[in-house]
């Protein structure tokens, strides 16, 4: 059985590499490289896979999980700049992809092994990745 809880959170950064020139990490980044940064509305569902709790019925108490991703993820990267206010990225792109994994090394630390444990992370409405672990 499958259980999600969905947050949202709000971040601003740079993707920049610092061994490439301007020209190239526009050409490679786009307007993701503006040195002024920018910023995204980030949607992240957290999907927990695991057996149904025989004395709750539940798989995991989604208000356990709701404090989780509050203390551990809002707290650390809402209303927060990647690059330069979080540790996480002083020597990571905060790509998507990094962020996403980042953000799974974290939830894993914090909830029981029975629990299976897949991030989804959009950074717009139509881009998304999604990480398990693997
Ligand atoms: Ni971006």
């Amino acid at each position: 059985m499958k259980v999600c809880r969905r947050i949202t959170f709000n971040s601003a950064h740079r993707l920049f590499n610092s061994h490439w020139s301007d020209e190239k990490n526009l050409e490679v980044f786009g307007k993701c490289s503006n040195p002024n940064f920018h910023g995204h509305n980030y949607v992240l569902e957290t999907w927990i896979d695991g057996p149904i709790d025989q004395e709750t019925g539940y798989v995991i108490d989604l208000k356990k999980l709701k404090d989780i991703l509050n203390d551990e993820i809002s707290e650390r990267f809402d209303h927060r700049n990647l690059n330069l206010d979080c540790p996480e990225f002083a020597e990571l792109k905060p790509s998507a992809e990094n962020i996403a994994v980042v953000i799974w090394n974290i939830l894993r630390s914090k909830l029981e092994t029975k629990f299976s444990l897949s991030v989804k992370l959009w950074e717009t409405e139509n881009n998304v990745v999604e990480y398990n672990g693997i």
